[in-house]
């Protein structure tokens, strides 16, 4: 099919039959037809090994430019100037709304939200794709984590059927993915090695099956050669057959394992995870204190001394009492996870800037004669 019948296509398709198809058949409806990258961001199977490595070295390069405060933060705003983001965010969220909100800043966006549903006319019976169709007269960009299930998706059909296609970002939906905290993940583990991921063995522990940051991750490992995976969780956190499946028919080495001090020596990453109880069915919402997390699958600060030299300790954030508390005030480089915060602004930069189509003039940026750059 040619871009014009897939367009075609799109604009005809009834929610019915595009949600009824698997997340890969989906790609092609997603993706930027012309140029095959990620348009609409719902899922981490979007991605492949080339534009992964073209986000890293955008944000690298963006990062570098905007340390120049003068002609480098005003080269940066004025890529985007002129354009319009929503962050429609009606679940909580810290550290995925500032960094949207900052990347947009950075690149010269200006900036809308909506995060209380009493202020949206959903509350007066608005159906959510006309609230995204009344969103997209506005803007030029939404991103969007919204409680019920595949309200994304429904945001990315509704947007292939109007006259204004303008992309749209999951931010960690419902019980969907979190593809752009697995970006972050990714450009974590580029900077900490060097850009030499492939081969590394990534031990992730915690709530495997509710936990919307390592499924995202595990499906970007496809990427990598020769990855290997150590799950370690409570036996009803397991994480998911249909995660072990994709992983078995990509051919990426898979562990299940029950003792977090014993694979530590093991292991390149260490990926810690929050217990996610606000998904349990007989959660009491109105009992704010969480239940501590079982021992054996809490990072202690003893266990600093059985990672390898060069391994690193990660959480996407927001955590509890799964990592000693101590261990974020150590002054150990292999405690990254304070970074990824900073690392999730960068990686939406170049996520943002590959979807508008400025990534060229990012990664020109260095060869323009310094007059030019001055001048504007
Ligand atoms: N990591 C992450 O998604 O954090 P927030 O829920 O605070 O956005």
């Amino acid at each position: 099919m040619n871009s014009q019948e897939i367009e075609k296509m799109a604009h005809k398709m009834s929610w019915q039959k595009f949600v009824a198809m698997e997340e890969k058949e989906k790609i092609i409806f997603l993706n930027n037809l012309h140029t095959g990258n990620p348009f609409h961001v719902l899922f981490a199977q979007q991605f492949n090994r080339e534009n992964l490595d073209l986000l890293c070295q955008i944000a690298e390069i963006a990062r570098a430019i905007n340390k120049n405060k003068q002609e480098g933060v005003k080269f940066l705003r004025k890529l985007l100037s002129g354009t319009h983001a929503l962050n429609f965010f009606y679940q909580p969220s810290s550290r995925t709304f500032l960094s949207f909100e900052t990347a947009q800043e950075t690149l010269g966006m200006s900036i809308r939200d909506i995060r209380d549903p009493s202020v949206s006319s959903e509350a007066k019976g608005e159906t959510l794709e006309d609230s995204i169709r009344t969103f997209s007269s506005y803007v030029d960009l939404i991103i969007m984590r919204y409680p019920e299930k595949q309200a994304v998706e429904k945001g990315a059909w509704v947007l292939n059927k109007s006259d204004r296609r303008i992309p749209i970002i999951n931010a960690g939906s419902g019980k969907d993915q979190h593809p752009t905290q697995a970006l972050t993940d990714i450009y974590t583990l580029h900077k900490s090695f060097n850009g030499e991921i492939d081969g590394r063995t990534i031990v992730m522990c915690g709530d495997l099956k509710r936990g919307r940051t390592v499924r995202s991750l595990s499906y970007l490992m496809k990427n990598y050669h020769d990855m290997k995976l150590i799950f370690v969780s409570p036996s009803h956190l397991r994480m998911k057959k249909d995660i072990k499946d994709f992983l078995t028919s990509h051919n990426i080495t898979y562990l299940e394992e029950d003792n977090l001090e014993e694979i530590i020596p093991l292991a390149d990453a260490i990926y810690m995870t929050r217990i996610q109880d606000e998904w349990d069915e007989k959660n009491d919402q109105t009992k704010k204190i969480p239940k501590p997390v079982d021992p054996k699958y809490k990072f202690k600060k003893e266990y600093l001394e059985l990672m390898k030299k060069d391994a690193v300790l990660m959480h996407p954030l927001p955590k509890r009492d799964e990592i000693d508390e101590e261990v974020g005030y150590f002054r150990d480089k292999r405690v990254v996870f304070w970074r990824q915060p900073r690392n999730g602004v960068w990686i939406r930069v170049a996520l943002i800037a590959l979807i508008f189509q400025k990534q060229q003039t990012i990664l020109d940026y260095t060869h323009w004669p310094k007059k030019w750059r001055e001048g504007g």
